[in-house]
């Protein structure tokens, strides 16, 4: 597996991921195309062999960031994607200075929440019925958790498999 930058060339994979993650709330390849040309954006993919098999898009904002969204390919999740992608994500958003890093995440989404403690990510609070979905024509609603990590370049080797 290897990380990088996303190009133009990755984005239909990126996209077909995304939607195989999140289905209905799935976003357009445009999405993707504007966050490789903007400045404040940092879109990385990993790679198996020649394959996109994830992507981490991450946004800076002063001297803060948050992970926008963040998914593997169905087939190559709980293999060590995620996790790689996590470290390699950060090590780029570290780079740009910010001081910290937030994100959202369902309170049911256990190898998100369990990837991003291990990531030094610490839960800073919960936005109450965030998550809307629709489960048999009638809606369904789900707490999103909020975790913020402080930049440390130490915290985030820690995250690597032995
Ligand atoms: C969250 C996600 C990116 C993790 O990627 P991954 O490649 O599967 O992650 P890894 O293989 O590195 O494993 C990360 C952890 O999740 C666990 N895990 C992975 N898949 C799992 C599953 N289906 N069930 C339970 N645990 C699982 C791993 O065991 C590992 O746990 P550990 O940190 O305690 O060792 C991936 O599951 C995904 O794309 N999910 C759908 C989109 C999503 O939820 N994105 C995050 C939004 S906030």
């Amino acid at each position: 597996m290897k990380c990088a930058s996303a190009k133009l060339q990755d984005i239909a994979a990126i996209t077909r991921i995304h939607a195989a993650c999140f289905g209905a709330k799935a976003w357009p390849a445009e999405d993707f195309e504007a966050a490789l040309s903007a400045p404040t954006d940092s879109l990385t993919v990993i790679y198996d062999d020649d394959y996109v098999a994830g992507f981490c898009h991450i946004r800076q904002s002063d001297d803060s960031a948050e992970i926008l969204t963040f998914g593997v390919a169905p087939v190559c999740q709980d293999m060590g994607f995620g996790a790689a992608l996590l470290i390699a994500a950060l090590e780029t958003t570290l780079k740009t200075g910010v001081e910290d890093i937030l994100l959202d995440v369902r309170q049911d989404n256990r190898p998100a929440i369990s990837l991003y403690r291990r990531a030094g990510f610490k839960r800073v609070g919960k936005r109450k019925n965030y998550y809307k979905d629709m489960v048999a024509g009638r809606p369904v609603y789900t707490d999103a958790h909020v975790y913020k990590k402080i930049m440390d370049f130490t915290a985030q080797r820690e995250t690597r498999r032995a």
